[in-house]
């Protein structure tokens, strides 16, 4: 059966920022989020431990950033070429850059225009290392602009498809392309003239210049390689990681492991270390990746604050300490949460109040366990940087552990982040190599707050048992369906509405349930599902069939924006 509006899904999520009105959360979000909220508790910023950058045959690519809202992309496809890639200011001295053993530039693309007086151009180092460069689209005038080419605004500015003709079929950075093939453009502005020294190496029906390259190995594309839309971007990123810049290629997750086991084992010593376990992607993969490194060291603490899922804390015991033999600390703090949340029917209300329970329980726990040096984070790279907004000076902003707050500035722990360079796609292939079951790995995001935000109103024990099953079916039709993994996100809500419903011969008056199910690339936007009509039949079926107070099963057709992906 076709399903509607799920086949661009891929599995390569990003990682996902909250609306408005909700906590900023990093990857997997759940413990993070209540961290986060830790935040106005107040308390002093920890120290940030010694990073484990990773050493195997350390090389690196270096995306120059403008400020394009590709930058963070262009670093994604270089590393799925198997070369470590990191993204930087365009004002980062030197010094910073030396230790990773920089192979060759990227040049961004960026908003603003080269020939404005403030415009960001590019270091002098980049240009003296003698190190291969790339620019792409703003990327490619800034070299332009400094190697004595001209840049204007184009008459015609380009946005969208265009056709690239290779005019120098020899040339490295083109090599294995056809001689024409679809790219992506997106520019203001155009080169007039190219600087001294290179030439033309394809050309788009708008744009002469649209490859640019010198015998110095300095290159441009006026096109954007990183975008889908560019079918062929990936081959010319890997001609340029591989062909020009030499690259070897040694950035696979297996030889991250290796480095993070030897690193990790380095920092902590003797030390101890602690991590709060959600069963969420991150801080599984967190937790199993220290727990290799120091055994016992390690003691993680999971909270069941009685607003999970369905078997979910069994689950994630069962996994963690049944077949991985961590040492845990499982509290069940349920009746603690409910009680905190007798009578909160507002919706940020019921998040500070989890969130500020949550510490407390933590900490309770984690000062029973003795001296603890270090707290273990799923903070992943998209967290640790943040390109700048177009418009504003672009430069590539690091919130420091953003996501940590009062907790640790009580315990004066140490930060301890062995992820805090992956991608998501990559955290999940850690943990996949790690053992880690493919369930966990793929898990859909569960929000910090769990049930409570879906059900509607006051949380109470009754309402919380109706929701659990009615969430369950969903799951279980969904799964049984395949669509899991295509979904964002599908679960239950618990309204509070009421409705009159005839069951045999009675009357019911019973709550109306309603189903969320939607596509998503980042949880910014959202689009709802087109499921199969069979398939909302049999979950309607089911729910008002099995679970007991529901009379009624309604839908969710609504896209993000105007709605949001959680009702509350
Ligand atoms: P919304 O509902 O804002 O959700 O479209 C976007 C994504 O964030 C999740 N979410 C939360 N996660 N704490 C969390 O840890 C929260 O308070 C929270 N609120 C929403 C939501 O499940 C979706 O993936």
């Amino acid at each position: 059966m076709v399903i509607f509006g799920i086949e661009n899904m891929t599995q390569d999520r990003p990682e996902q920022t909250s609306g408005s009105h909700r906590v900023a959360t990093s990857g997997d979000i759940e413990v993070s989020t209540y961290l986060e909220i830790a935040k106005e508790i107040g308390g002093e910023q920890p120290t940030v431990a010694k990073e484990a950058i990773p050493t195997t045959e350390r090389e690196a690519i270096i995306v120059v950033d403008f400020g394009s809202q590709y930058s963070l992309l262009i670093a994604r496809r270089i590393r799925e070429c198997r070369v470590y890639c990191e993204l930087v200011s365009y004002d980062t001295p030197w010094e910073k850059i030396a230790p990773l053993n920089p192979k060759g530039f990227i040049l961004s693309g960026g908003p603003a225009s080269v020939y404005e007086p403030e415009a960001p151009l590019a270091p002098a180092y980049i240009y003296e290392s003698h190190l291969p460069v790339l620019g792409i689209c703003y990327g490619m005038q800034v070299i332009t602009h400094q190697l004595g080419g001209k840049v204007t605004p184009a008459t015609k500015q380009e946005y969208g498809h265009a056709i690239l003709h290779v005019s120098a079929v020899d040339s490295p950075l083109l090599a294995d392309l056809p001689a024409s093939t679809a790219v992506w453009m997106s520019h203001g502005d155009q080169l007039e003239e190219i600087p001294p020294e290179f030439t033309a190496l394809a050309y788009t029906e708008n744009s002469p210049f649209a490859v640019m390259g010198s015998a110095d190995k300095i290159f441009g594309l006026q096109f954007h390689p990183e975008v889908a839309h560019t079918p062929e971007g990936k081959q010319i990123l890997k001609n340029f990681a591989y062909r020009i810049c030499g690259c070897q290629g040694n950035w696979t997750m297996g030889n991250f492991i290796t480095d993070s086991l030897f690193t990790i084992e380095q920092e902590i010593g003797e030390g101890k270390v602690v991590n709060a376990l959600s069963g969420g992607v991150d801080s599984s993969v967190v937790a199993t990746l220290i727990h290799r490194a120091i055994g016992n060291q390690l003691t993680c603490i999971f909270v069941n604050n009685g607003l999970l899922r369905r078997e979910e804390a069994e689950r994630t015991l069962n996994v963690f300490r049944q077949n991985l033999g961590m040492n845990i600390v499982y509290v069940d703090a349920s009746e603690r949460f409910l009680h905190r949340l007798k009578g909160v029917t507002d919706p940020e209300t019921k998040r500070k109040a989890i969130g500020e329970e949550f510490i407390k329980v933590f900490e309770e726990e984690a000062s029973k366990i003795g001296k603890v040096d270090f707290l273990a984070q799923g903070t992943l790279y998209p967290d640790v940087i943040e390109s700048a907004s177009s418009g504003s000076k672009a430069s590539a902003k690091i919130k420091t552990h953003h996501n940590v707050g009062g907790l640790p500035a009580r315990m004066t722990l140490k930060l301890l982040e062995p992820l805090r360079y992956l991608f998501k796609d990559e955290v999940r292939q850690v943990g996949l190599e790690l053992g880690l079951p493919e369930e966990m790995i793929w898990r859909q995001p569960f929000p910090g707050p769990g049930l409570a935000i879906r059900i509607i109103g006051e949380v109470t024990k009754e309402k919380l048992e109706i929701l659990r099953s009615a969430d369950w079916i969903v799951m279980n039709e969904i799964k049984k369906a395949k669509l899991y993994r295509q979904l964002w996100q599908s679960f239950a809500i618990l309204t509070d509405v009421k409705s009159v419903g005839v069951m045999g011969d009675y009357r019911t008056y019973g709550y109306l349930v309603a189903v969320r199910a939607v596509t998503s690339e980042d949880a910014m936007t959202a689009d709802w599902a087109r499921l199969p009509y069979d398939l909302l039949a049999r979950i309607s079926n089911r729910i008002v069939n099995e679970v007991s107070g529901v009379n009624r099963v309604v839908y969710d057709i609504t896209s993000k924006p105007p709605s949001t992906i959680e009702w509350e």
